[in-house]
Protein backbone atom coordinates (compact mmCIF):
# COMPACT_ATOMS: atom_id res chain seq x y z
CA UNK A 1 0.00 0.00 0.00
CA UNK A 2 1.73 3.63 -1.30
CA UNK A 3 0.90 4.57 2.30
CA UNK A 4 3.51 2.59 4.40
CA UNK A 5 7.28 2.40 2.97
CA UNK A 6 7.88 -1.34 2.41
CA UNK A 7 11.63 -2.42 3.07
CA UNK A 8 12.70 -5.75 1.25
CA UNK A 9 15.16 -8.49 2.55
CA UNK A 10 16.25 -11.74 0.83
CA UNK A 11 17.78 -14.60 2.46
CA UNK A 12 17.85 -18.38 2.45
CA UNK A 13 16.22 -19.03 5.52
CA UNK A 14 13.97 -16.79 7.87
CA UNK A 15 13.35 -18.41 10.96
CA UNK A 16 10.51 -16.33 13.11
CA UNK A 17 11.07 -16.62 16.64
CA UNK A 18 14.65 -16.36 18.91
CA UNK A 19 13.61 -19.26 21.57
CA UNK A 20 15.01 -22.27 21.99
CA UNK A 21 14.02 -23.53 18.86
CA UNK A 22 14.19 -20.50 16.55
CA UNK A 23 17.91 -20.38 17.96
CA UNK A 24 18.98 -23.78 17.25
CA UNK A 25 17.33 -23.45 13.74
CA UNK A 26 18.54 -20.67 13.29
CA UNK A 27 22.54 -21.46 14.23
CA UNK A 28 22.31 -24.92 12.27
CA UNK A 29 20.85 -22.95 9.37
CA UNK A 30 24.16 -20.20 9.89
CA UNK A 31 26.41 -23.46 10.08
CA UNK A 32 24.94 -24.84 7.34
CA UNK A 33 25.82 -21.83 5.25
CA UNK A 34 22.62 -20.19 4.93
CA UNK A 35 22.47 -16.63 4.75
CA UNK A 36 19.98 -16.84 7.52
CA UNK A 37 17.76 -14.16 9.61
CA UNK A 38 15.78 -14.49 12.46
CA UNK A 39 12.81 -11.87 13.15
CA UNK A 40 11.83 -12.20 16.95
CA UNK A 41 9.33 -9.85 18.75
CA UNK A 42 11.36 -9.81 21.92
CA UNK A 43 15.22 -9.37 22.26
CA UNK A 44 16.55 -13.48 22.09
CA UNK A 45 17.20 -14.31 25.71
CA UNK A 46 13.90 -13.04 26.79
CA UNK A 47 12.42 -15.91 25.11
CA UNK A 48 10.47 -18.01 26.86
CA UNK A 49 12.55 -20.52 26.97
CA UNK A 50 14.57 -18.46 29.47
CA UNK A 51 11.40 -19.64 32.12
CA UNK A 52 12.19 -23.69 31.33
CA UNK A 53 13.33 -24.88 34.94
CA UNK A 54 13.53 -28.48 35.97
CA UNK A 55 15.56 -30.27 33.00
CA UNK A 56 15.71 -31.71 29.14
CA UNK A 57 15.59 -35.31 28.79
CA UNK A 58 17.45 -37.26 27.84
CA UNK A 59 19.09 -41.28 28.71
CA UNK A 60 22.44 -40.12 29.56
CA UNK A 61 22.38 -42.90 32.12
CA UNK A 62 24.58 -40.77 34.17
CA UNK A 63 22.72 -41.55 37.57
CA UNK A 64 21.64 -45.28 36.93
CA UNK A 65 21.20 -47.24 33.86
CA UNK A 66 19.26 -45.89 31.24
CA UNK A 67 18.35 -46.39 27.56
CA UNK A 68 16.66 -44.36 24.79
CA UNK A 69 13.76 -46.79 24.01
CA UNK A 70 12.93 -46.83 27.59
CA UNK A 71 12.62 -42.87 27.18
CA UNK A 72 10.40 -43.45 24.39
CA UNK A 73 8.14 -46.18 26.14
CA UNK A 74 7.63 -43.18 28.65
CA UNK A 75 6.81 -40.74 25.66
CA UNK A 76 4.47 -42.95 23.66
CA UNK A 77 2.67 -43.42 27.15
CA UNK A 78 2.88 -40.03 28.46
CA UNK A 79 1.29 -39.23 25.17
CA UNK A 80 -1.71 -41.63 25.63
CA UNK A 81 -0.47 -43.37 22.02
CA UNK A 82 -1.59 -39.77 19.95
CA UNK A 83 1.87 -39.16 19.68
CA UNK A 84 3.69 -40.31 16.34
CA UNK A 85 5.53 -43.14 16.89
CA UNK A 86 8.54 -42.39 13.98
CA UNK A 87 8.80 -39.23 15.28
CA UNK A 88 9.10 -40.10 19.21
CA UNK A 89 11.82 -42.75 18.35
CA UNK A 90 13.69 -39.93 16.39
CA UNK A 91 13.34 -37.61 19.82
CA UNK A 92 14.29 -39.85 22.14
CA UNK A 93 16.96 -41.51 20.23
CA UNK A 94 18.93 -38.02 19.27
CA UNK A 95 18.53 -36.46 22.77
CA UNK A 96 21.80 -38.15 23.94
CA UNK A 97 23.99 -36.54 20.93
CA UNK A 98 21.54 -33.17 21.46
CA UNK A 99 22.28 -32.80 24.78
CA UNK A 100 26.13 -33.62 24.74
CA UNK A 101 26.12 -31.41 21.66
CA UNK A 102 24.52 -28.80 24.11
CA UNK A 103 27.84 -29.24 26.66
CA UNK A 104 30.07 -28.23 24.12
CA UNK A 105 28.77 -25.80 22.87
CA UNK A 106 28.87 -24.03 26.57
CA UNK A 107 25.78 -24.96 28.27
CA UNK A 108 26.66 -25.00 31.81
CA UNK A 109 24.83 -28.45 33.46
CA UNK A 110 24.86 -28.94 37.22
CA UNK A 111 27.59 -31.81 37.68
CA UNK A 112 27.55 -34.73 39.60
CA UNK A 113 30.52 -35.43 42.43
CA UNK A 114 32.76 -37.71 39.47
CA UNK A 115 31.72 -34.17 36.82
CA UNK A 116 29.22 -35.73 35.36
CA UNK A 117 25.59 -34.00 33.75
CA UNK A 118 23.80 -34.23 36.94
CA UNK A 119 20.42 -35.87 36.24
CA UNK A 120 17.05 -35.69 38.42
CA UNK A 121 13.33 -37.71 38.65
CA UNK A 122 10.87 -36.14 36.48
CA UNK A 123 7.05 -37.41 36.36
CA UNK A 124 6.46 -40.40 34.07
CA UNK A 125 10.35 -41.03 33.52
CA UNK A 126 10.79 -44.35 33.86
CA UNK A 127 13.91 -47.45 33.79
CA UNK A 128 13.36 -51.03 31.77
CA UNK A 129 9.61 -50.10 29.91
CA UNK A 130 7.68 -48.08 33.38
CA UNK A 131 9.41 -49.99 35.97
CA UNK A 132 10.75 -47.74 38.08
CA UNK A 133 11.59 -44.07 38.24
CA UNK A 134 14.99 -43.20 36.55
CA UNK A 135 16.77 -40.04 37.11
CA UNK A 136 16.65 -38.49 33.00
CA UNK A 137 16.36 -34.70 33.31
CA UNK A 138 19.60 -33.23 32.96
CA UNK A 139 19.82 -29.91 34.90
CA UNK A 140 21.74 -26.82 35.33
CA UNK A 141 19.84 -26.11 38.71
CA UNK A 142 16.62 -24.98 37.97
CA UNK A 143 17.64 -22.79 35.07
CA UNK A 144 17.83 -24.95 32.21
CA UNK A 145 16.32 -23.03 29.91
CA UNK A 146 18.02 -19.90 30.72
CA UNK A 147 21.36 -21.62 30.51
CA UNK A 148 20.19 -22.92 26.80
CA UNK A 149 18.96 -20.38 25.40
CA UNK A 150 21.69 -17.85 26.42
CA UNK A 151 24.45 -20.47 24.60
CA UNK A 152 22.45 -20.32 21.80
CA UNK A 153 22.27 -17.32 21.41
CA UNK A 154 26.04 -17.52 21.69
CA UNK A 155 26.10 -19.72 19.11
CA UNK A 156 24.23 -18.11 16.52
CA UNK A 157 26.69 -14.63 16.87
CA UNK A 158 29.14 -17.01 16.10
CA UNK A 159 27.99 -18.37 13.25
CA UNK A 160 27.22 -14.91 11.94
CA UNK A 161 23.51 -15.20 11.70
CA UNK A 162 21.61 -12.01 11.77
CA UNK A 163 19.21 -10.52 13.70
CA UNK A 164 15.91 -8.36 13.65
CA UNK A 165 14.87 -7.98 17.13
CA UNK A 166 11.79 -6.16 18.01
CA UNK A 167 10.15 -6.91 14.44
CA UNK A 168 6.39 -8.58 14.62
CA UNK A 169 5.72 -11.00 12.34
CA UNK A 170 2.40 -9.75 10.50
CA UNK A 171 1.69 -12.45 7.48
CA UNK A 172 2.88 -15.25 5.42
CA UNK A 173 3.68 -14.09 1.86
CA UNK A 174 2.15 -17.58 -0.09
CA UNK A 175 1.72 -18.29 -3.91
CA UNK A 176 0.30 -20.94 -5.35
CA UNK A 177 0.47 -23.14 -1.83
CA UNK A 178 3.91 -22.42 -1.30
CA UNK A 179 5.55 -20.24 1.41
CA UNK A 180 7.89 -17.63 0.11
CA UNK A 181 8.42 -15.30 2.99
CA UNK A 182 6.80 -13.14 5.83
CA UNK A 183 6.10 -9.71 5.76
CA UNK A 184 7.13 -8.01 9.64
CA UNK A 185 7.11 -4.74 11.33
CA UNK A 186 9.53 -2.96 13.44
CA UNK A 187 8.71 -1.88 16.32
CA UNK A 188 11.15 0.24 17.19
CA UNK A 189 11.01 2.44 14.17
CA UNK A 190 7.57 1.58 12.54
CA UNK A 191 9.11 0.95 9.21
CA UNK A 192 7.24 -2.81 7.51
CA UNK A 193 9.67 -5.13 6.09
CA UNK A 194 9.27 -8.18 2.94
CA UNK A 195 11.14 -10.85 3.89
CA UNK A 196 11.67 -13.26 0.99
CA UNK A 197 13.25 -16.81 1.48
CA UNK A 198 12.91 -19.89 0.18
CA UNK A 199 12.55 -21.78 3.80
CA UNK A 200 10.40 -19.89 6.39
CA UNK A 201 10.84 -21.74 9.53
CA UNK A 202 8.06 -20.67 12.51
CA UNK A 203 9.45 -20.86 16.23
CA UNK A 204 6.96 -19.06 17.74
CA UNK A 205 5.98 -21.04 20.89
CA UNK A 206 2.69 -21.51 22.20
CA UNK A 207 -0.46 -20.29 23.33
CA UNK A 208 -0.51 -20.05 26.85
CA UNK A 209 -1.95 -16.57 26.93
CA UNK A 210 -5.51 -17.75 25.73
CA UNK A 211 -5.79 -18.58 29.58
CA UNK A 212 -6.42 -16.49 32.36
CA UNK A 213 -3.85 -18.19 34.62
CA UNK A 214 -0.47 -19.81 32.90
CA UNK A 215 2.96 -20.39 33.42
CA UNK A 216 3.40 -19.15 29.82
CA UNK A 217 5.12 -15.02 28.98
CA UNK A 218 3.01 -12.96 28.04
CA UNK A 219 4.60 -12.96 24.99
CA UNK A 220 3.36 -16.17 24.26
CA UNK A 221 0.34 -15.53 21.85
CA UNK A 222 -0.13 -17.76 19.30
CA UNK A 223 1.44 -15.72 16.72
CA UNK A 224 2.91 -18.85 14.37
CA UNK A 225 -0.58 -20.08 14.57
CA UNK A 226 -2.33 -16.94 13.52
CA UNK A 227 -0.47 -16.76 10.98
CA UNK A 228 -0.98 -20.46 9.50
CA UNK A 229 -4.90 -20.29 9.87
CA UNK A 230 -4.73 -16.91 8.20
CA UNK A 231 -2.96 -18.76 5.23
CA UNK A 232 -5.39 -21.40 5.05
CA UNK A 233 -3.65 -23.82 6.89
CA UNK A 234 -4.94 -26.37 9.25
CA UNK A 235 -3.69 -26.83 13.08
CA UNK A 236 -3.85 -29.80 14.94
CA UNK A 237 -4.69 -30.93 18.19
CA UNK A 238 -5.33 -27.63 19.60
CA UNK A 239 -7.29 -29.33 22.01
CA UNK A 240 -4.81 -31.32 24.02
CA UNK A 241 -3.10 -28.30 26.67
CA UNK A 242 -1.73 -29.42 29.80
CA UNK A 243 -1.90 -27.62 32.92
CA UNK A 244 1.17 -27.66 35.12
CA UNK A 245 0.23 -29.26 38.73
CA UNK A 246 2.35 -26.60 40.50
CA UNK A 247 1.76 -22.72 39.05
CA UNK A 248 2.27 -20.43 42.00
CA UNK A 249 -1.55 -19.30 43.43
CA UNK A 250 -2.81 -15.95 42.52
CA UNK A 251 0.12 -15.43 39.91
CA UNK A 252 0.42 -18.67 38.22
CA UNK A 253 4.43 -19.04 38.37
CA UNK A 254 5.96 -21.75 37.08
CA UNK A 255 7.34 -23.46 40.54
CA UNK A 256 9.60 -26.76 38.71
CA UNK A 257 8.54 -30.34 39.03
CA UNK A 258 11.83 -30.89 39.49
CA UNK A 259 11.01 -29.84 42.87
CA UNK A 260 9.20 -33.16 43.37
CA UNK A 261 11.97 -34.80 41.88
CA UNK A 262 13.89 -33.85 44.19
CA UNK A 263 11.84 -34.66 47.00
CA UNK A 264 8.83 -32.72 47.37
CA UNK A 265 5.50 -33.75 48.35
CA UNK A 266 2.13 -32.09 47.80
CA UNK A 267 -0.41 -32.01 50.84
CA UNK A 268 -4.16 -31.45 51.36
CA UNK A 269 -6.15 -29.82 54.08
CA UNK A 270 -6.00 -32.95 56.00
CA UNK A 271 -2.12 -33.10 55.37
CA UNK A 272 -2.33 -36.23 54.01
CA UNK A 273 0.08 -37.20 51.09
CA UNK A 274 -3.01 -37.69 48.86
CA UNK A 275 -1.51 -38.87 45.78
CA UNK A 276 -0.11 -41.84 47.42
CA UNK A 277 -4.22 -42.79 46.78
CA UNK A 278 -3.87 -42.06 43.15
CA UNK A 279 -1.05 -43.03 41.51
CA UNK A 280 0.46 -45.83 44.35
CA UNK A 281 3.46 -46.55 42.29
CA UNK A 282 4.46 -43.06 41.10
CA UNK A 283 3.17 -40.82 43.92
CA UNK A 284 3.62 -37.18 43.03
CA UNK A 285 5.55 -38.01 40.34
CA UNK A 286 3.15 -39.29 38.17
CA UNK A 287 2.50 -37.58 35.05
CA UNK A 288 1.70 -33.87 34.78
CA UNK A 289 -2.10 -34.87 33.66
CA UNK A 290 -2.67 -37.07 36.55
CA UNK A 291 -1.71 -34.84 39.47
CA UNK A 292 -3.30 -32.00 38.11
CA UNK A 293 -6.54 -34.12 37.68
CA UNK A 294 -6.26 -35.28 41.56
CA UNK A 295 -5.40 -32.15 43.09
CA UNK A 296 -8.27 -30.51 41.21
CA UNK A 297 -10.80 -33.58 42.47
CA UNK A 298 -9.34 -32.92 46.15
CA UNK A 299 -9.91 -28.82 45.47
CA UNK A 300 -13.57 -30.08 44.65
CA UNK A 301 -14.39 -32.04 47.39
CA UNK A 302 -13.06 -29.88 50.33
CA UNK A 303 -10.01 -30.92 50.88
CA UNK A 304 -8.32 -28.03 49.36
CA UNK A 305 -6.13 -25.94 51.66
CA UNK A 306 -6.24 -21.75 52.86
CA UNK A 307 -9.00 -19.46 53.54
CA UNK A 308 -11.00 -20.69 50.58
CA UNK A 309 -9.94 -24.33 50.23
CA UNK A 310 -9.10 -23.68 46.79
CA UNK A 311 -5.40 -24.70 46.56
CA UNK A 312 -2.57 -27.27 47.82
CA UNK A 313 0.35 -27.29 49.44
CA UNK A 314 3.82 -28.33 47.59
CA UNK A 315 6.01 -29.07 50.75
CA UNK A 316 10.08 -28.60 50.03
CA UNK A 317 10.84 -27.57 53.49
CA UNK A 318 12.14 -31.23 54.93
CA UNK A 319 14.92 -31.36 51.66
CA UNK A 320 16.92 -28.83 54.00
CA UNK A 321 18.24 -24.70 52.84
CA UNK A 322 21.64 -26.61 51.41
CA UNK A 323 19.70 -28.60 48.85
CA UNK A 324 17.21 -25.54 48.09
CA UNK A 325 20.03 -23.46 47.42
CA UNK A 326 22.26 -26.05 45.48
CA UNK A 327 19.52 -27.33 43.38
CA UNK A 328 16.32 -25.13 43.40
CA UNK A 329 17.56 -21.71 44.05
CA UNK A 330 15.42 -20.33 40.88
CA UNK A 331 12.12 -21.33 42.53
CA UNK A 332 12.92 -20.34 46.24
CA UNK A 333 13.48 -16.98 45.28
CA UNK A 334 10.13 -16.95 42.90
CA UNK A 335 8.37 -18.19 46.13
CA UNK A 336 9.72 -15.59 47.90
CA UNK A 337 8.98 -13.14 45.79
CA UNK A 338 4.88 -14.07 44.41
CA UNK A 339 3.70 -16.31 47.12
CA UNK A 340 5.31 -14.88 50.35
CA UNK A 341 7.01 -18.31 51.07
CA UNK A 342 10.64 -18.93 52.79
CA UNK A 343 10.89 -22.51 51.18
CA UNK A 344 13.10 -23.52 53.68
CA UNK A 345 10.18 -23.39 56.40
CA UNK A 346 6.44 -23.65 54.81
CA UNK A 347 4.94 -24.97 51.96
CA UNK A 348 4.17 -23.38 48.66
CA UNK A 349 0.86 -22.51 47.84
CA UNK A 350 -0.17 -24.12 44.31
CA UNK A 351 -2.64 -25.03 41.83
CA UNK A 352 -2.85 -26.43 38.37
CA UNK A 353 -1.97 -23.61 35.61
CA UNK A 354 -2.27 -23.75 31.64
CA UNK A 355 1.38 -24.49 31.12
CA UNK A 356 1.88 -26.27 27.35
CA UNK A 357 0.57 -26.54 24.25
CA UNK A 358 0.25 -30.23 22.73
CA UNK A 359 -1.08 -29.28 19.54
CA UNK A 360 -0.30 -26.59 16.93
CA UNK A 361 1.00 -26.28 13.46
CA UNK A 362 1.07 -29.95 11.90
CA UNK A 363 4.52 -30.74 10.78
CA UNK A 364 6.72 -34.15 9.63
CA UNK A 365 9.89 -34.69 11.66
CA UNK A 366 12.01 -32.74 9.66
CA UNK A 367 9.58 -29.71 10.61
CA UNK A 368 8.34 -29.51 7.48
CA UNK A 369 4.26 -27.73 7.46
CA UNK A 370 2.03 -30.07 6.47
CA UNK A 371 -1.37 -29.19 4.87
CA UNK A 372 -3.02 -32.82 4.50
CA UNK A 373 -4.85 -33.79 1.79
CA UNK A 374 -8.06 -36.71 1.68
CA UNK A 375 -4.92 -38.86 -0.58
CA UNK A 376 -1.86 -37.73 1.45
CA UNK A 377 -2.30 -36.62 5.18
CA UNK A 378 1.33 -35.97 5.44
CA UNK A 379 1.29 -33.47 2.49
CA UNK A 380 3.93 -31.06 3.30
CA UNK A 381 3.83 -26.72 1.98
CA UNK A 382 6.97 -26.04 0.21
CA UNK A 383 8.81 -23.11 1.70
CA UNK A 384 7.50 -23.94 5.14
CA UNK A 385 8.42 -25.17 8.03
CA UNK A 386 7.52 -24.72 12.17
CA UNK A 387 9.34 -26.06 15.51
CA UNK A 388 9.09 -26.01 18.99
CA UNK A 389 6.04 -25.72 20.95
CA UNK A 390 4.27 -23.75 17.44
CA UNK A 391 4.18 -27.38 15.95
CA UNK A 392 2.83 -30.06 16.70
CA UNK A 393 5.34 -32.91 15.22
CA UNK A 394 3.53 -34.91 17.28
CA UNK A 395 5.80 -36.17 19.93
CA UNK A 396 3.89 -35.12 22.89
CA UNK A 397 0.52 -36.26 21.86
CA UNK A 398 -2.64 -35.88 24.40
CA UNK A 399 0.17 -34.84 26.75
CA UNK A 400 3.58 -34.35 27.11
CA UNK A 401 6.09 -35.47 29.93
CA UNK A 402 8.44 -32.71 31.41
CA UNK A 403 11.76 -32.63 30.04
CA UNK A 404 10.69 -33.21 26.41
CA UNK A 405 9.95 -29.59 25.98
CA UNK A 406 13.38 -28.67 25.86
CA UNK A 407 14.60 -31.87 23.69
CA UNK A 408 11.78 -30.93 21.53
CA UNK A 409 12.97 -27.89 20.77
CA UNK A 410 16.63 -28.89 20.49
CA UNK A 411 16.28 -32.14 18.38
CA UNK A 412 13.44 -30.35 15.78
CA UNK A 413 15.47 -27.02 15.55
CA UNK A 414 18.61 -29.06 14.68
CA UNK A 415 16.15 -31.28 12.17
CA UNK A 416 15.02 -28.42 10.60
CA UNK A 417 18.68 -27.34 9.36
CA UNK A 418 19.19 -30.61 8.68
CA UNK A 419 16.45 -30.85 6.22
CA UNK A 420 17.08 -27.35 4.93
CA UNK A 421 20.51 -28.34 3.69
CA UNK A 422 19.39 -31.45 2.25
CA UNK A 423 16.43 -29.81 -0.06
CA UNK A 424 18.51 -26.28 -0.19
CA UNK A 425 21.38 -25.09 -1.92
CA UNK A 426 22.81 -21.36 0.11
CA UNK A 427 22.64 -18.89 -2.49
CA UNK A 428 20.37 -20.29 -4.55
CA UNK A 429 18.74 -17.48 -6.42
CA UNK A 430 14.97 -16.51 -6.06
CA UNK A 431 12.29 -15.77 -8.50
CA UNK A 432 10.54 -12.23 -8.28
CA UNK A 433 7.87 -12.33 -5.81
CA UNK A 434 4.27 -11.47 -7.22
CA UNK A 435 3.23 -7.75 -7.44
CA UNK A 436 0.88 -7.78 -4.77
CA UNK A 437 2.90 -9.87 -2.44
CA UNK A 438 2.48 -9.00 1.23
CA UNK A 439 -0.39 -6.11 0.87
CA UNK A 440 -2.93 -8.40 2.71
CA UNK A 441 -0.52 -8.14 5.49
CA UNK A 442 -0.43 -4.59 4.80
CA UNK A 443 -4.21 -3.74 4.63
CA UNK A 444 -4.87 -5.96 7.63
CA UNK A 445 -2.31 -3.94 9.79
CA UNK A 446 -3.55 -0.27 8.32
CA UNK A 447 -7.55 -1.68 9.24
CA UNK A 448 -6.44 -2.37 12.31
CA UNK A 449 -4.36 0.29 12.99
CA UNK A 450 -7.21 2.63 12.46
CA UNK A 451 -9.63 0.50 14.16
CA UNK A 452 -12.54 2.67 15.82
CA UNK A 453 -14.86 0.31 17.59
CA UNK A 454 -16.17 0.21 20.79
CA UNK A 455 -14.53 -2.65 22.68
CA UNK A 456 -10.85 -2.51 24.05
CA UNK A 457 -8.18 -5.18 23.14
CA UNK A 458 -8.01 -6.02 27.03
CA UNK A 459 -11.53 -6.21 27.40
CA UNK A 460 -11.94 -8.83 24.74
CA UNK A 461 -8.84 -10.64 26.04
CA UNK A 462 -10.08 -11.07 29.36
CA UNK A 463 -13.46 -12.52 28.33
CA UNK A 464 -11.59 -14.88 26.17
CA UNK A 465 -8.88 -15.40 28.54
CA UNK A 466 -12.13 -16.41 31.46
CA UNK A 467 -14.36 -18.57 29.04
CA UNK A 468 -10.88 -20.48 28.13
CA UNK A 469 -10.75 -21.04 31.91
CA UNK A 470 -13.75 -21.97 32.52
CA UNK A 471 -14.80 -24.31 29.56
CA UNK A 472 -11.84 -25.49 28.60
CA UNK A 473 -10.55 -26.63 31.69
CA UNK A 474 -8.54 -29.76 33.49
CA UNK A 475 -11.58 -31.70 33.49
CA UNK A 476 -14.27 -31.07 30.82
CA UNK A 477 -17.98 -31.92 29.51
CA UNK A 478 -20.69 -31.74 26.95
CA UNK A 479 -22.26 -28.88 28.62
CA UNK A 480 -19.23 -27.03 29.39
CA UNK A 481 -17.57 -27.02 26.14
CA UNK A 482 -20.89 -26.56 24.02
CA UNK A 483 -21.05 -23.35 25.89
CA UNK A 484 -17.07 -22.46 25.48
CA UNK A 485 -18.13 -22.94 21.83
CA UNK A 486 -20.73 -20.73 21.67
CA UNK A 487 -18.94 -18.32 24.30
CA UNK A 488 -15.77 -17.70 22.37
CA UNK A 489 -17.31 -17.37 18.60
CA UNK A 490 -19.57 -14.73 20.25
CA UNK A 491 -16.14 -12.87 21.42
CA UNK A 492 -14.14 -13.69 18.55
CA UNK A 493 -16.76 -11.31 16.58
CA UNK A 494 -16.53 -8.77 18.85
CA UNK A 495 -12.61 -8.22 17.06
CA UNK A 496 -14.47 -6.55 14.61
CA UNK A 497 -15.66 -3.62 16.85
CA UNK A 498 -12.05 -3.22 18.36
CA UNK A 499 -10.79 0.47 19.16
CA UNK A 500 -7.46 1.18 18.85
CA UNK A 501 -6.19 4.14 20.77
CA UNK A 502 -2.96 5.02 19.78
CA UNK A 503 -2.30 5.75 15.86
CA UNK A 504 1.52 5.57 15.78
CA UNK A 505 3.59 3.18 13.72
CA UNK A 506 6.69 3.38 16.33
CA UNK A 507 6.41 1.34 19.57
CA UNK A 508 2.63 1.22 19.49
CA UNK A 509 1.81 -1.51 22.04
CA UNK A 510 -1.72 -0.73 21.82
CA UNK A 511 -1.79 -2.23 18.47
CA UNK A 512 1.19 -4.95 18.87
CA UNK A 513 -1.27 -6.55 21.94
CA UNK A 514 -4.72 -6.14 19.00
CA UNK A 515 -2.39 -8.31 16.48
CA UNK A 516 -1.47 -10.75 19.24
CA UNK A 517 -4.92 -10.67 20.51
CA UNK A 518 -6.57 -11.76 16.59
CA UNK A 519 -3.73 -14.44 16.77
CA UNK A 520 -4.94 -15.67 19.97
CA UNK A 521 -8.22 -15.58 19.13
CA UNK A 522 -7.89 -18.31 15.90
CA UNK A 523 -6.00 -21.04 18.60
CA UNK A 524 -8.86 -20.68 21.33
CA UNK A 525 -11.68 -21.26 18.85
CA UNK A 526 -9.91 -24.06 17.12
CA UNK A 527 -8.58 -25.25 20.89
CA UNK A 528 -12.49 -25.01 21.81
CA UNK A 529 -14.02 -26.49 19.16
CA UNK A 530 -11.59 -29.19 18.80
CA UNK A 531 -12.19 -30.28 22.41
CA UNK A 532 -16.13 -30.22 21.87
CA UNK A 533 -15.78 -32.75 19.02
CA UNK A 534 -13.52 -34.95 20.26
CA UNK A 535 -15.69 -37.38 22.73
CA UNK A 536 -13.12 -39.28 24.70
CA UNK A 537 -11.16 -38.79 27.94
CA UNK A 538 -7.33 -38.70 26.68
CA UNK A 539 -4.01 -37.07 28.14
CA UNK A 540 -4.63 -33.78 28.74
CA UNK A 541 -8.31 -33.81 27.60
CA UNK A 542 -10.24 -35.11 30.38
CA UNK A 543 -14.09 -35.17 29.71
CA UNK A 544 -16.42 -35.85 32.45
CA UNK A 545 -18.97 -37.47 30.35
CA UNK A 546 -16.45 -40.00 28.01
CA UNK A 547 -13.72 -41.10 31.11
CA UNK A 548 -12.47 -43.71 28.83
CA UNK A 549 -9.80 -43.44 26.18
CA UNK A 550 -11.44 -44.64 22.92
CA UNK A 551 -9.55 -46.38 20.07
CA UNK A 552 -11.60 -44.88 17.46
CA UNK A 553 -10.62 -41.35 18.78
CA UNK A 554 -6.59 -42.67 18.14
CA UNK A 555 -6.97 -39.58 15.59
CA UNK A 556 -5.38 -36.48 15.13
CA UNK A 557 -7.98 -33.54 15.19
CA UNK A 558 -7.29 -30.61 12.29
CA UNK A 559 -9.20 -27.43 12.22
CA UNK A 560 -9.31 -25.05 10.43
CA UNK A 561 -10.37 -20.86 11.24
CA UNK A 562 -11.86 -18.65 8.92
CA UNK A 563 -13.86 -15.16 10.16
CA UNK A 564 -14.81 -17.15 13.24
CA UNK A 565 -15.66 -20.09 11.79
CA UNK A 566 -13.86 -23.24 12.77
CA UNK A 567 -14.52 -26.17 10.54
CA UNK A 568 -12.60 -30.07 11.54
CA UNK A 569 -11.09 -33.23 10.01
CA UNK A 570 -8.49 -35.87 11.02
CA UNK A 571 -5.15 -37.47 10.51
CA UNK A 572 -4.15 -41.26 11.01
CA UNK A 573 -1.55 -40.92 13.84
CA UNK A 574 1.90 -42.98 12.86
CA UNK A 575 1.17 -45.99 13.99
CA UNK A 576 4.86 -47.22 13.10
CA UNK A 577 8.49 -46.66 13.79
CA UNK A 578 11.27 -44.65 11.86
CA UNK A 579 13.59 -47.78 11.88
CA UNK A 580 13.66 -51.56 12.62
CA UNK A 581 15.66 -51.16 15.97
CA UNK A 582 12.10 -50.51 17.96
CA UNK A 583 8.69 -51.93 17.15
CA UNK A 584 5.57 -50.08 17.34
CA UNK A 585 4.33 -49.71 21.21
CA UNK A 586 0.85 -50.95 20.86
CA UNK A 587 -1.65 -48.91 23.03
CA UNK A 588 -2.21 -50.29 26.97
CA UNK A 589 -4.03 -50.18 29.68
CA UNK A 590 -3.65 -46.95 31.98
CA UNK A 591 -1.69 -48.15 35.29
CA UNK A 592 0.14 -45.25 37.43
O1 LIG B 1 8.43 -28.37 35.78
C1 LIG B 1 9.24 -27.95 34.98
O2 LIG B 1 10.41 -27.69 35.25
C2 LIG B 1 8.80 -27.81 33.59
C3 LIG B 1 9.39 -28.54 32.69
C4 LIG B 1 8.72 -28.82 31.44
O3 LIG B 1 7.61 -28.32 31.22
O4 LIG B 1 9.28 -29.59 30.66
Amino acid sequence: MAAYKIIDHTYDVVVVGAGGAGLRATMGMGQAGFKTACITKVFPTRSHTVAAQGGIGAALGNMAEDNWKWHMYDTVKGSDWLGDQDAIEYMCREAVPAVHELEHFGVPFSRTDDGKIYQRPFGGHMSNFGEKPVQRACAAADRTGHAILHTLYQQCLKHSCEFFVEYFALDLIMENGACRGVVAWNLDDGTLHRFRAHQVVLATGGYGRTYFSCTSAHTCTGDGHGLIARAGLPLQDMEFIQFHPTGIYGSGCLITEGARGEGGYLTNSAGERFMERYAPSAKDLASRDVVSRAMTVEIREGRGVGKHKDHIYLHLEHLGAETLELRLPGISETSKIFAGVDVTKEPIPVLPTAHYNMGGIPTNLHGEVLNPTSDNPDATVPGLMAIGEAACVSVHGANRLGTNSLLDIVVFGRASALRAAEVLKPGTPHKPLPKDAGDLAVSRFDRLRNANGSQHTSEIRLAMQRTMQNDAAVFRTQESLAEGCKKIGEIASTLSQIKINDRSTVWNSDLVEALELENLMDCALTAMNSAEARQESRGAHAREDFPERSDAWMKHTLAWVDNGKVKLDYRPVHTYTLTDEVEYIKPQKRVY
